[in-house]
């Protein structure tokens, strides 16, 4: 494990919304810079930045046009590396996010293998070997090329996928994964990687990572092998760098290199069943709004996410982090599914579980997620990327442009949270994400590798017991009730232990059993 890891918690910044310092209208890299020194009041180390490379944007800039080229909307290349010198000085890290399985359409890579003349790139794509040819399963695209072949697609019709070659091969145009073009794939993503390591950048969150290899085995054989390849160059070039993975197995991606997977919301799963209860995570409207565990009102139990996310932690735990999030550029905000009270219990919860939380920008105000027409592809998703609220100035303090010229709307509301109306005022739910942060770095029981164990977890019951730490590192017991209703949670053999941190009433013993107020979250040294 990187060391600093253990004690890194990331902040996920949408460059666009962040903040904007030449009053164009769109956040920049100097504008992210500028707010280094808040990120880090929250208590967050690390960032991670959506893509912010030269891009026709049809994807919000996951659609690459040029890997080694700053937007021009965000800024140029030497104001990436300020940023970086700039977050180091203050002890923190940046991850940029690499976009591997695909290109826009416009990349000059594409353009090239879209030529009808064999050239150096006519195989680092996904070609059929005729103009009406299907793509075997997979979504592609005819008549648009001169050449004699369709092409496959990673995601949306503009991000042609990239070759890294097939599993099972059923066509003869499908590469092996040690053809030479996929080979040349692999290295020219790794010369991407270098260029912005070298320029002092410390990892990459990795779009799709599991997308790579087409027609790969159930448990991605063959695209770990691809990713086994890249961390090791990783490693051995920068050995502090780390990679983390959007992928969703972590018995897949840590036991493949990656340092770090997120637990990310998919149909049903532990999840989804923890903040927001969606049923499904493509759609802006709640199917089952107030049935999740942390809904005051919910009979959801902590076993639905346990059940899902226990093993994997459990088999992985060596490996690396898997690593739970507020919520990301792709959900719909957590404040749309719990409210203030309900985020307070949500959050203490999930930046005391191991692994590494991230923290989406704006989550720590309450920023409300905004029925949005789409965006640069963002469709529902538009909704969770909207400027963030710094004060009561014009445009909420995000930008001095005419309003009608913001990259997106800012909260309309009367109410809109902003940072200056919660900035110092105990309570608020800004402070309340300082102290539990806090609280967390001053406890090398909370570090992300430490030790975890549940104490309580019951069907039908609300409250939630774990205990994190060893003999090294001391032991901490946390515990949650988020229903109203006080709960008595049995802890048969421990002794009478001080609260170190509480959110809400404080918990009382009686008869070796710790009963937990409603609406409460308590940590105690043990
Ligand atoms: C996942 C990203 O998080 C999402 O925003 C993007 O649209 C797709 N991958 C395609 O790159
Ligand atoms: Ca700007």
């Amino acid at each position: 494990m990187v060391p600093w890891l253990n004690d890194a918690v990331f902040y996920e910044i949408y460059p666009q919304s962040f903040y904007d310092t030449n009053g164009d209208g769109i956040g920049d890299i100097p504008g992210i810079t500028a707010k280094l020194d808040y990120v880090r009041s929250l208590g967050c180390n690390a960032l991670w930045l959506n893509p912010c490379f030269d891009s026709p944007f049809k994807d919000a800039g996951y659609d690459v046009r040029d890997y080694k080229q700053v937007a021009a909307r965000y800024g140029t290349n030497e104001d990436l590396k300020a940023l970086f010198a700039a977050a180091h000085e203050r002890g923190m890290r940046v991850l940029l996010d690499l976009v591997p399985g695909h290109t826009s359409e416009e990349h000059a890579w594409f353009k090239a293998s879209a030529r009808p003349a064999p050239n150096e790139w006519s195989g680092r794509y996904i070609w059929t070997d005729n103009c009406f040819g299907g793509g075997d399963g997979m979504p592609f695209i005819g008549g648009e090329a001169e050449r004699n072949g369709t092409y496959i697609l990673n995601f949306f019709k503009c991000q042609p996928a990239l070759n890294y070659g097939y599993g099972e091969r059923r066509q003869p145009w499908q590469q092996p994964i040690d053809s030479a073009d996929a080979l040349a794939t692999r290295d020219a993503v790794w010369d991407v990687m270098k260029y912005w390591l070298d320029a002092g950048c410390d990892g990459f969150r990795v779009d799709m990572a599991d997308s790579l290899v087409k027609n790969d085995t159930p448990d991605k054989a063959y695209t770990c092998t691809v990713w086994k390849d890249l961390t090791a160059r990783l490693k051995a070039y920068k050995p502090e760098a780390v990679m983390v993975s959007e992928w969703n197995r972590p018995t897949q991606s840590l036991k493949a290199g990656f340092d770090m997977d997120f637990m990310l919301e998919w149909q049903g799963n532990g999840y989804s069943w923890l903040l927001r209860n969606y049923d499904g995570a493509t759609d802006s409207e709640p199917k089952n709004i107030g049935k999740a565990y942390f809904c005051k009102d919910s009979t959801t139990d902590i076993t639905k996410f346990l059940d899902d996310w226990l093993p994997s932690y459990e088999a992985t735990k060596a490996d690396g982090l898997y690593c739970l999030i507020t919520g990301n550029h792709d959900t719909v905000r957590v404040a749309a599914g719990l409210d203030e009270s309900e985020r307070r219990l949500a959050f203490a919860t999930l930046f005391t579980l191991p692994g590494a939380p991230f923290l989406y920008y704006g989550d720590e105000i309450g920023m409300r997620y905004q029925k949005l027409p789409t965006k640069e592809g963002g469709y529902f998703r538009t909704g969770s990327r909207t400027p963030m609220q710094w004060d009561q100035g014009a445009n909420l303090g995000f930008s001095t442009a005419a309003a009608e010229k913001l990259y997106l709307p800012v909260d309309p509301a009367p109410d809109a949270p902003t940072v200056a109306a919660q900035d110092g005022v105990p309570g608020s739910l800004l402070e309340t994400v300082r102290r539990i942060l806090t609280f967390r770095h001053a406890q090398p029981a909370l570090g992300a590798c430490a030790p975890f164990q549940v104490l309580y977890a019951a069907k039908n019951q609300r409250a939630f017991a774990w205990q994190r730490g060893d003999a090294d590192t001391g032991v901490l017991v946390c515990a949650v009730n988020p229903g109203t209703e006080p709960c008595a949670v049995p802890l048969a053999g421990r002794k009478v232990m001080a609260p170190l941190f509480v959110l809400g009433e404080t918990p009382s013993w009686q008869g070796g059993a710790l009963t937990l107020p409603g609406q409460t979250f308590a940590a105690f040294g043990a």
